[in-house]
């Protein structure tokens, strides 16, 4: 106990709120953002996936938001910044300890394989981002004697470059940890952010002033109306489905980090109001931003077909508009200087919750602790590394394999567990401290109906069909069928399958160790005997 307590004291935290406020949208808005959401949208029919999307929006982020918020705020009063023992904390307001160590351990299981495992390839797609804005300054991708699809081939392909600007994108991560939350995430997501939105408010007023370039069929305005006018032929399931995980990927739901974040706030902090900023600062960036930027730039150059790129869209067919317009060296620095920022204060997300694990549960200093969790990305990032080095592919079967496991279905289950969890054990108490300090107090209906009912009966629905899908899919299968074309890559898939099972066991082992060390005694009495 008296350990908890010295702890809390040499607690960081927060420095304003608006520095709070820019880190949290450092955290939400990533390149899940400027990268994922325009080819999920463009995939999935543009307007058509906007409808599934808003309805997520409503009753799937902003409950499990404010859920995670406060998860976060109360683990904090107890000097915790990790979801396991957050978790069981709540837990054991509505069941017994030793049954809330196991909600604990599960949950943070799953948080420890989501902040390890999405990094793992995630610093890569930023590490790539230095690339290209380094690329984009020199002129890298200007030469039409070579398309921009083989540009990207060579540059996830060539050994040197792919570790160099990983590398160095770890070291600044390593190092802006190693500050702690204020005078390290805070300070650079206050330099970061602003420099973002302008740079996105920039290149927005670019793509809505570009004309027909090419073709007179093919406009800006062509593209927006693509996203904006829905055509509901294009309305599928998977699109429905696609929908739901966009909203948890790009809010950063499910993977324990909003908690992590809010776990530094002071008791009487507001959170209902700090949710709803997030959320409007992530949606501007990616419905606003990310929506004018990617898909009417690519529409007026390329026409639909530019946007069937799927994950080259922001690496293949803008590059390829970047060498066509006038300024574009200019243009397209700024854009992907954007997304490095995107993709960096995000990834400090990640590898500050690890980072906080060594601290709070062996006791590792934070300028060392980030140092080892340096490490450990290197190992766990090599293999998504190595494969197109080593294959010559870019296929990148490791890295789609951990990112649906982990990064696309993970994530649903953790987030259920958080809502029924708030919704059904801790019940009607958890309401008066989500509302402490707050500045708007959720009404008692939000929490009775969405938290409760909508929030959780809609997730399973979605999990249920997600797994449908999976299994129609092949992914159940030991073969993974969609390789069958490339035989060659089928090991890389099966050791993402090995990792991802090895690292969520890990986790889960992690996870009850550090909860019972620190409630051991409360734990073995089976009654609370902490209260702070
Ligand atoms: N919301 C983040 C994004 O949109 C998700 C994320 C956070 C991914 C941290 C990786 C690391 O990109």
């Amino acid at each position: 106990m008296s350990d908890l307590l010295s702890t809390e004291e040499a607690r960081d935290s927060w420095g304003s709120k608006i520095g709070l406020i820019l880190a949290m949208a450092g955290n939400a808005v990533g390149l899940g953002n400027f990268w994922r959401f325009p080819y999920q949208a463009a995939q999935n029919g543009g307007g058509a996936f906007m409808v599934p999307y808003f309805i997520a929006l409503v009753v799937l982020g902003l409950p499990i938001m404010i859920s995670e918020w406060h998860i976060g705020k109360f683990g904090g009063r107890y000097g915790h910044g990790t979801l396991a023992p957050m978790m069981y904390l709540q837990a054991r307001e509505g069941m017994k300890p030793k049954k809330a160590l196991v909600v604990g351990s599960v949950c943070g299981g799953i948080a420890f394989a989501v902040t390890l495992l999405i990094n793992s390839y995630y610093n890569h797609i930023v590490g790539w981002t230095l690339n290209y804005s380094f690329m984009s300054a020199t002129g890298g991708y200007m030469d039409h004697s070579v398309t921009t699809s083989e540009i990207f081939s060579e540059t996830i392909q060539n050994p040197f470059g792919v570790f160099l600007f990983w590398i160095l994108a770890l070291i600044g991560l390593a190092f802006a940890v190693s500050k702690g939350i204020k005078k390290g995430i805070e300070s650079w997501a206050k330099i970061m952010m602003p420099v973002l939105y302008c740079f996105g408010i920039f290149l927005a007023i670019r793509a809505l002033t570009l004309g027909s370039p090419v073709n007179p069929d093919w406009s800006a305005l062509k593209g927006l109306e693509y996203v904006w006018n829905p055509d509901w032929s294009h309305l599928t399931w998977t699109g429905t489905l696609s929908a739901a995980g966009q909203i948890f990927f790009t809010l950063s739901l499910g993977m324990g980090l909003i908690s992590h974040y809010a776990s530094y706030l002071k008791p009487d902090d507001d959170i209902v109001v700090s949710s709803i900023a997030t959320i409007s600062l992530n949606e501007f960036a990616e419905v606003i931003l990310a929506a004018t930027i990617v898909i009417p730039i690519s529409f007026a150059y390329l026409g639909e077909a530019g946007l069937t790129q799927g994950i080259g869209l922001a690496f293949v067919s803008l590059p390829n508009v970047f060498r066509d317009m006038a300024f574009g060296n200019l243009f397209g620095t700024a854009w992907f200087l954007l997304l490095f920022f995107a993709g960096f204060t995000s990834s400090l997300a990640m590898f500050s919750y690890l980072t906080t694990l060594l601290e709070e549960d062996i006791g590792v200093k934070r300028r060392y602790g980030s140092w080892c969790i340096f490490g450990c990305y290197i190992l766990f990032g090599l293999p998504v590394a190595l494969e197109p080095i080593l294959t010559k592919t870019d296929a990148l079967a490791y890295f789609t394999e951990v990112d649906n496991w982990i990064g696309q279905y993970l994530i649903l289950f953790l987030g259920l567990f958080e809502l029924l969890i708030l919704g059904w054990f801790v019940g009607k108490k958890a309401l008066p401290e989500i509302n402490r300090g707050g500045i708007w107090k959720l009404p008692r209906w939000f929490f009775g109906l969405l938290i409760r009912f909508v929030a959780p009966v809609t997730l399973s629905i979605v999990i249920v069909f997600s797994t449908l899908q999976y299994s129609n899919q092949g992914y159940f299968n030991l073969m993974p069928e969609y390789l069958s074309a490339t035989p060659e890559l089928i090991p890389w898939a099966l050791l993402a399958r090995g990792v991802v099972l090895f690292v969520v066991a890990g986790g889960i082992v992690i996870s009850y160790i550090s909860i019972k060390r620190k409630y051991g005694d409360e734990i073995r009495q089976n009654k609370i005997l902490i209260r702070k």
